[in-house]
């Protein structure tokens, strides 16, 4: 079974209001009178969300954040709550990307509670996992994924499919140009598919989505893509130009 497709764009620290405004403007005249099968969203800065949202409009491309604090108000300094993101219209939040594990030391626990209130509140989550080099290197990035997972899926419970979506992002290959290959890409998304499964049963495991982030770019998505196990994207730099991100959900048409 393909699973319909989610192409997102973290746009990490970059792009105020106004030139945020200006790609999603851009990303809109490119697929305007055309339409798309797969899921396409952006995440901007906090900030840059409600320029985004307004230059989406009534368009199919959605809008999201890139991280979320787990309490709903109060004294918590230049934090964020999931009811200010979803009145600013967001629809998705990701969660424990590995620059927030390593810079802003987010601990599997923290991700996994965050990952729970984004899903109790009604958001989608976009939990992040992967392994850095030497673990890839020392052959553990299975272990090191099946932890960070299990810290999760133990917050989580019923059909969550159609708010928990998982990105499969080694480290090594987030802004590094270096990819994945489709088949170490294939290889992890099938295991990950596997502790789903032991989790919430094969129905439910079958129909949430693993995006693949790492230097995804146009010219290799869609061999990405075309993987059994490999639902989506999850686009670093290559979100940042309408049309590089347009050609990667073209390749997620095209398959
Ligand atoms: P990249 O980033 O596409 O620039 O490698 C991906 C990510 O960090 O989500």
């Amino acid at each position: 079974m393909k699973r319909t497709f989610l192409i997102a764009g973290n746009w990490k620290m970059n792009a105020g209001p106004s030139e945020a405004s200006k790609i999603a403007t851009e990303l809109v005249a490119a697929w305007e009178g055309k339409s798309f099968q797969a899921e396409a969203l952006i995440c901007p800065p906090f900030v840059s969300i409600p320029a985004v949202a307004a230059a989406f409009g009534n368009s199919a491309f959605k809008t999201g954040a890139q991280n979320v604090h787990t309490e709903d108000n109060g004294a918590f300094t230049g934090e964020v709550s999931t009811d200010m993101l979803k009145e600013t219209g967001c629809e998705y939040v990701i969660v424990g990307h590995s620059e927030r594990r390593e810079y802003f030391h987010e601990s599997s626990d923290l991700v996994a509670e965050k990952a729970k209130k984004v899903i109790n509140d009604g958001l989608k989550a976009i939990v992040c996992v992967g392994e850095v080099l030497s673990e890839r290197k020392a052959g553990t990035y299975k272990e090191v994924v099946k932890e960070q997972m299990n810290a999760v899926l133990n917050t989580l419970s019923g059909d969550v499919s159609d708010q928990f979506v998982v990105a499969y992002e080694p480290v090594w290959a987030i802004g590094t140009g270096e990819t994945a290959t489709p088949e170490q890409a294939q290889d992890m998304h099938q295991y990950i598919r596997t502790l789903l499964n032991e989790h919430f049963g094969s129905e439910v495991a079958e129909k949430i989505r693993i995006l693949y982030g790492g230097s995804m770019k146009p010219d290799n998505a869609a061999d990405l893509l075309s993987r059994p196990d490999v639902d989506g994207g999850l686009i670093g730099g290559a979100s940042l130009k309408a049309d590089s991100f347009s050609e990667i959900l073209s390749a997620a048409e095209s398959i």
